[in-house]
């Protein structure tokens, strides 16, 4: 039998010198394969005497876990240097100059942008939510009882699945991101929550996915009053311009009581204007948050109160920067995100004016 310092060296030698994945593996199968070197080495030891046994089967053994250590230990070397290369070949050119009338900003990111900053002033911070939702955050918590007949209006689309017990939905509404916040922090909580909602609908004014932004405060004293400061002083900073409003009495199972808010505007031709005209129109739904919602989140409803509101970014979109169809929105026409896109590097302040 061969020399065992030997082989380890010739094994030690030709790993150090192997600078491929492949390569290193061809050598762990001609050493410590099935049929390798140091393997059929090992095989012999049952031919042997029981003292050669004792002599060698050792020798072996640790011979044959220190070839296995030192390709270990290569692999993980070659592996890192992969890595490495990906990460250089990846790396991106920050000199390079940007070619500022290619690429910008649809306008639904823009007009999220811009409610961001009008709600951080007002000291809300932002709250996300997953899009696949079950039924207990997209309707059970939010007061929508099992059977509900509110349950069908929202044309839920329902996933299938294979548990029943967990039943998804895509979420129809962004309201959900209240019930994850409300287990999640204690009160005081301010946040708004934007983010997609998606409902079986198709029209002119109506498409299957669209964006709402949501908004939740709750503490302590907290009434209508505040909600309708809020919601006033929103609108006037997001359309820049004074804007009158009203609040119309409404129903939804999660705010007691309920309202929809209006604006005033006017249509000249086709264009719309906000803040003038007879003429109002449905912006967004609120309300006090109802106490089974609080209830269902372990907040107690005789020690906090808070307010809810939800609007629809699509539509505030539409309105604020004059978009005659929806669907455009989503249809992804190169023309379209040129005419109506914001630039890239145009990022929405209170300072400067919002767009
Ligand atoms: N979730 C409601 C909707 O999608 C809007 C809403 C939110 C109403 C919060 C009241 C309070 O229609």
């Amino acid at each position: 039998m061969k020399n065992i310092e030997t082989i380890k060296d010739k094994y030690t030698s030709i790993i150090y010198n192997t600078n491929n994945l492949k390569d290193l593996d061809k050598v762990r199968i001609s050493a410590v394969g099935k049929k390798g070197e140091i393997s059929c080495m090992m095989q012999e030891i049952g031919k042997m005497s029981i003292d050669q046994k004792k002599q060698m089967g050792p020798l072996l053994n640790s011979l044959k876990n220190d070839i296995i250590n030192q390709i270990d230990q290569k692999k993980k070397e070659l592996e890192n240097i992969a890595i490495d290369k990906a990460l250089e070949n990846e790396s991106i050119d920050m000199s390079l100059p940007i070619n500022l009338s290619e690429g910008t900003l649809h306008p639904v990111q823009q007009v999220m942008e811009e409610m961001a900053v009008i709600f951080s002033s007002m000291g809300f911070s932002i709250a996300l939510g997953p899009d696949i939702e079950d039924d207990f955050h997209n309707f059970t918590a939010l007061n929508f009882p099992p059977g509900h007949p509110a349950r069908d209006m929202h044309d839920t689309f329902f996933m299938s699945s294979k548990n029943d017990e967990i039943k998804k939905v895509l979420r129809t509404h962004t309201s959900p991101v209240q019930i994850r916040t409300m287990i999640k922090d204690e009160p005081p909580i301010r946040i708004i929550a934007p983010g997609r909602t998606f409902r079986c609908d198709s029209d002119q004014t109506h498409t299957p996915m669209f964006h709402q932004v949501e908004g939740l405060y709750i503490d302590k004293g907290i009434h209508m009053g505040h909600l309708k400061g809020v919601l006033m002083d929103f609108v006037s900073k997001f359309f820049e311009t004074e804007v009158e409003v009203q609040f119309r009495p409404h129903h939804f199972p999660f705010t007691e009581p309920s309202a929809e808010m209006d604006v005033r505007y006017e249509r000249i031709g086709s264009s719309i204007k906000i803040g003038q005209g007879g003429d109002w129109m449905e912006i967004l739904g609120c309300g006090m948050v109802h106490p089974n919602v609080l209830r269902a989140c372990g907040v107690d409803p005789d020690e906090y109160q808070g307010f809810a509101f939800g609007m629809g970014v699509d539509r505030l979109a539409m309105l604020k920067y004059g978009m005659p169809d929806l669907r455009d929105m989503f249809s992804s026409d190169t023309r379209w995100l040129k005419h109506y896109g914001f630039g890239a590097l145009q990022q929405a302040n209170l300072a400067t004016g919002l767009s």
